[in-house]
């Protein structure tokens, strides 16, 4: 045989001159190439784009990760080929021998290039964290999905609070749990396997000790807050009629201010646990309240006679109360009320209330059939060339467009608001009058009108101006009705 006499020891075949070495390298090559490109657009451009962030740190990663696995594979595959066509496989050891020229040149590229690889890595990792914790990937990323939640949260007062900080909260294992979860949700919105609407409330949401008091601590004493709330009654001349209410919201800390009024359930001395009967949380038959002297007293509704030891019973927090602080899927009673009385709507137009509300409250398959109908009830209703009712449609439909979302099944109706008593049961659910104690048989306190806010002023036209420091008995506007209902067996917050 005439081949080359080799010079020196014989180099061993490589282990990554294969292919399939080959091709994870260029794959490697290209992800860090349109990691950087990915990067720079991200940085340079304006206004924020989701897919970018999604490519540039979680696609873009991933492929890196993808390539490096297959060049392993490549050369693992290469070395049990060299085995079995040459006896046997060349030598895993490295040597690395810095006397040799060679290897000190080939440390010199190695040395920076990993450091390099490695700091690009941090950073990525760092960005990848900190892009899965924010408001563009949980609101933005899955559009429809998450349309509704984003659009509300966008209108409420934590418009500048990201979605992180009340669904995830801070540390490791939340982060983690979250994205366990938040793995499933991809799937499941890219398997079109969700739930219409989104239900509610979430089951493993973070108590609200470890989010909401991050910002609002129970040491904050908001004491009576003043409210005035105008409402437009269904006649033709959709009559003003206003509720001046101050509300006792007090504290719940000793420290800073009496102990008292609605904030007495913020748990900072007592504690108070309750048994809901659907998934909603909606019927509350059974409370139990801790005082701060450690007297366990246990209220029940009549019918509830079933045994409590088995049933699970959350404690209640801020959410129990304030469960849309972020997500608030306005009624179109009270949407079309503040839109009136903020002059969106003009109330000379005879019976707009009625109207305005009506066309709310029908079906649409779609936010364009919405649209046009919204536009097309509202203009046969009046006469042509009204510029109020041009006006008023285009309000209308802007109250639709925040607050229905027909592709996710999702408005006031879904999503109860437990912050009042008038269209969903709310503090009603346990201040009834109708749970009773076992021992002592008293209901729960706070049953009369006075309890928890007093009606300073009430009443149409210069009615509202005359206060009444003592409160007043609620005039209910229209009509009187038997004190036996709730406001709930009439009012919906439609129609
Ligand atoms: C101020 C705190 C807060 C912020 C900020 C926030 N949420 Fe929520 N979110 C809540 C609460 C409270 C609930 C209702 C929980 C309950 O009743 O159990 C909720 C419920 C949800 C639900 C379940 C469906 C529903 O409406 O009840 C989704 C989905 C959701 N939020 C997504 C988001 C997204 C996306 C963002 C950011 C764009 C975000 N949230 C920002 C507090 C917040
Ligand atoms: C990252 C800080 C932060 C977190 C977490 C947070 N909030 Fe807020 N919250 C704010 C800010 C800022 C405002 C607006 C300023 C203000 O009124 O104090 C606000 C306002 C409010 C208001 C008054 C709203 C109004 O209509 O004026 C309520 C009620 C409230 N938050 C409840 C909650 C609840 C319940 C949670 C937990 C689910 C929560 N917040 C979580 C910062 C936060
Ligand atoms: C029993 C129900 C209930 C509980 C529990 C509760 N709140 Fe409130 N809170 C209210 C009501 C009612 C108001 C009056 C304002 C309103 O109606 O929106 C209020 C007012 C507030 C305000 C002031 C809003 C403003 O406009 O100035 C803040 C902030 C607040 N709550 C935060 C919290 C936090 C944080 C917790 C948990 C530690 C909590 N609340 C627990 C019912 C409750
Ligand atoms: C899960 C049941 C439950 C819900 C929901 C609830 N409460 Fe209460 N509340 C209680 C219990 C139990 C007490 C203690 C009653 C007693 O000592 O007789 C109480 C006491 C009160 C008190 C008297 C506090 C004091 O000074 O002693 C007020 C005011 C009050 N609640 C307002 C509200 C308001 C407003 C809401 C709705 C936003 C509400 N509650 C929702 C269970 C509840
Ligand atoms: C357990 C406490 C509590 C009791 C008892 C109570 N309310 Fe209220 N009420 C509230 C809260 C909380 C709100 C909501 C305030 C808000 O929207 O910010 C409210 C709101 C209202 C409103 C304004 C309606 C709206 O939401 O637009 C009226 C009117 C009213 N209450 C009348 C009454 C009458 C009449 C009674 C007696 C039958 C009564 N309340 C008993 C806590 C209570
Ligand atoms: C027997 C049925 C019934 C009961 C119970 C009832 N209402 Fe009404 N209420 C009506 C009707 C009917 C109207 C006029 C039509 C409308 O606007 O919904 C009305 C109108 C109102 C309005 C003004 C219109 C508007 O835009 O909301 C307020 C405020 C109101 N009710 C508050 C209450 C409160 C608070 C309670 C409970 C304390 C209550 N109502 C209980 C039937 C009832």
């Amino acid at each position: 045989m005439n081949s080359p006499a080799p010079t020196g020891s014989p180099r061993p075949p490589s282990l990554f001159r294969n292919w399939v070495s080959l091709a994870g390298l260029v794959l490697m090559a290209s992800s860090i190439f349109a990691f950087l490109l990915l990067f720079f657009i991200d940085t340079v451009a304006h206004s924020s784009n989701p897919y970018v962030g999604i490519l540039t740190f979680l696609v873009a990663p991933a492929f890196l990760a993808a390539g490096f696995v297959i060049f392993l594979f490549g050369a693992w595959r290469w070395r049990r080929h060299l085995a079995k066509v040459h006896g046997s496989a060349p030598p895993l050891n490295i040597n690395v021998d810095l006397s040799r020229p060679r290897d000190r040149r080939l440390l010199a590229i190695f040395v920076p290039a990993s450091i390099c690889f490695l700091l690009l890595t941090a950073m990525g990792s760092y960005h990848t964290y900190h892009f899965t914790e924010s408001v563009q990937f949980c609101g933005e990323s899955c559009h429809t999905v998450m349309q509704p939640e984003l659009t509300s949260y966008l209108h409420s007062p934590h418009a500048r609070v990201a979605c992180a900080e009340c669904h995830i909260g801070k540390g490791a294992e939340w982060y983690v749990r979250s994205k366990l979860s938040g793995t499933y949700q991809v799937y499941a919105t890219l398997a079109h396997k969700y739930p219409t609407p989104i239900p509610t409330p979430v089951k493993s949401l973070r108590p609200a000790q470890e989010t909401c008091e991050q910002c609002h601590w129970p040491k904050e004493f908001v004491g009576n807050l003043d409210r005035t709330i105008s409402y437009y009654l269904p006649d033709q001349s959709n009559t003003l009629y206003s509720v001046r209410l101050l509300l006792k919201v007090g504290g719940g800390d000793p420290t800073h201010g009496p102990v008292g009024g609605i904030h007495w359930h913020m748990n900072v001395g007592n504690k108070i646990e309750y048994i809901a009967t659907d998934d909603a949380r909606q019927k509350i038959p059974w409370v139990r309240m801790t005082d701060s002297q450690g007297v366990v007293t246990e209220f029940r509704s009549p019918s509830f006679t079933n045994d409590v030891s088995q049933l699970a019973k959350r404690r209640m927090d801020c959410m129990d109360c304030h469960n849309r602080p972020a997500h608030k899927f306005q009624a179109p009673e009270s949407a079309v009320n503040l839109a009136m009385s903020l002059g969106g709507i003009d109330p000379s137009l005879p019976y707009i209330k009625t109207n305005a509300v009506g066309v709310l409250c029908r079906a649409y398959k779609n936010e364009a059939g919405a649209m046009q109908g919204i536009a097309t009830t509202l203009a046969d209703a009046y006469p042509r060339n009204d510029p109020r009712v041009h006006d008023a449609i285009g309000t209308v439909q802007q109250i639709y467009k925040d607050n229905f979302f027909p592709e996710m099944k999702a408005d006031w109706r879904a999503y109860p608001d437990n912050i009042g008593h008038k269209d969903w049961p709310g503090c009603f659910r346990c201040h009834d009058g109708k749970h009773v104690s076992t021992v002592g048989k008293r209901t729960i306190k706070a049953n009369d009108c006075n309890e928890c806010h007093l009606i300073l002023a009430q009443g149409s036209g210069d009615q509202i101006n005359q206060i009444s420091p003592k409160g007043l008995k609620f005039a209910h506007p229209l009509e009187e009705y038997d004190p036996a209902y709730q406001c709930t067996d009439c009012h919906t917050g439609g129609m």
